[in-house]
């Protein structure tokens, strides 16, 4: 069934009917006595651009980091298309197509943002020495359509103007959107993004959600995507997981969960 135009892009039971693309079960991380990750469950599904909220300290990005091999669960499993990828290295993670930005830019600060987002392209000939001679044609061509590929993602998020200057000249916001872009140029199916709105101004912001939702409409993207504020995803994401110490606490529709007295309570529990 197709909501064009609507915000919300399914109801709820359409969600239940559709197949996971990732899925994590009853994963545990502790770190010492701290228990950062203690029975989260959830799911992903394909396609979807899908929100986890949370206060501060609630595990969200230690759950990123176990999704995507930096960390190794106490217990539990993570599914990502059909395989079991818990205990997997973070470039076996990468080469499936689950791939992260960072909560905190990490940027090649002295390069320009073209060579930024260039470096992420994925098998470059030019990256091993022989092939670089004995598939020199090749090598070129792949390096032609690697820029052009490049230049039309900075198009995309806005980075068009400045190309050729050093990262580190970039404001916050726009460093998240490198990060996008690196992430992008690598051909992910399932982009998991950490927080990409903290420190960037509230118009950048809104722009960058923008951004976002289009993606998954032209690339196909299923996105998971780290929000501390649930006000600023909310008209953004078909569906919102708010996690608590560790753990899922509620579970649906966006405008279901900003209204939810649980997820209410522990956020002003955060602010008090
Ligand atoms: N590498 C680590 N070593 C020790 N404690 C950690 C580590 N990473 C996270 N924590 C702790 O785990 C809890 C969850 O952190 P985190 O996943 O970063 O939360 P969130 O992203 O929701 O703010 C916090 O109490 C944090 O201090
Ligand atoms: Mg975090």
């Amino acid at each position: 069934m197709s909501k064009e135009g609507s915000k919300t892009l399914h109801q709820p039971d359409e969600v239940g009917q559709s197949m996971p693309i990732l899925a994590i079960k009853d994963v545990h991380k502790s770190f010492g006595g701290l228990k950062a990750l203690d029975g989260a469950t959830l799911s992903v599904e394909k396609g979807k651009i899908v929100g986890l909220i949370g206060p501060n300290g609630s595990g969200k990005t230690t759950l990123f980091n176990v999704i995507a091999g930096a960390l190794k669960p106490d217990s539990g499993e993570v599914w990502f298309k059909g395989e079991r990828i818990d205990g997997l290295k973070p470039y076996e993670v990468y080469e499936r197509g689950l791939v992260r930005t960072f909560q905190v830019p990490r940027l090649f600060f002295k390069l320009p943002v073209i060579d930024n987002i260039l470096l992420a392209g994925r098998n470059q000939i030019g990256d091993t020495f022989t092939k670089v001679f004995l598939k020199r044609s090749a090598w070129i061509e792949q390096e032609k359509s690697l820029i052009e590929k490049a230049l039309s993602i900075a198009e995309l998020l806005g980075l068009s103007e400045v190309l050729t200057q050093p990262a580190s000249n970039l404001s916050g916001g726009q460093m998240k959107l490198l990060e996008l872009a690196r992430a992008l140029m690598s051909d992910p199916i399932t982009l998991l993004v950490d927080e990409p709105a903290a420190g960037v101004s509230p118009l950048l912001v809104e722009n960058m959600f923008k951004k976002i939702y289009e993606l998954r409409r032209e690339q196909n993207l299923t996105i998971f995507i780290i929000e501390h504020r649930m006000e600023v995803i909310l008209n953004y994401v078909d569906w919102v997981y708010a996690m608590h110490k560790g753990r899922v606490i509620a579970s649906g529709p966006p405008a279901e969960i900003i209204q939810n007295k649980q997820v209410i309570d522990v956020y002003l529990g955060e602010a008090t």
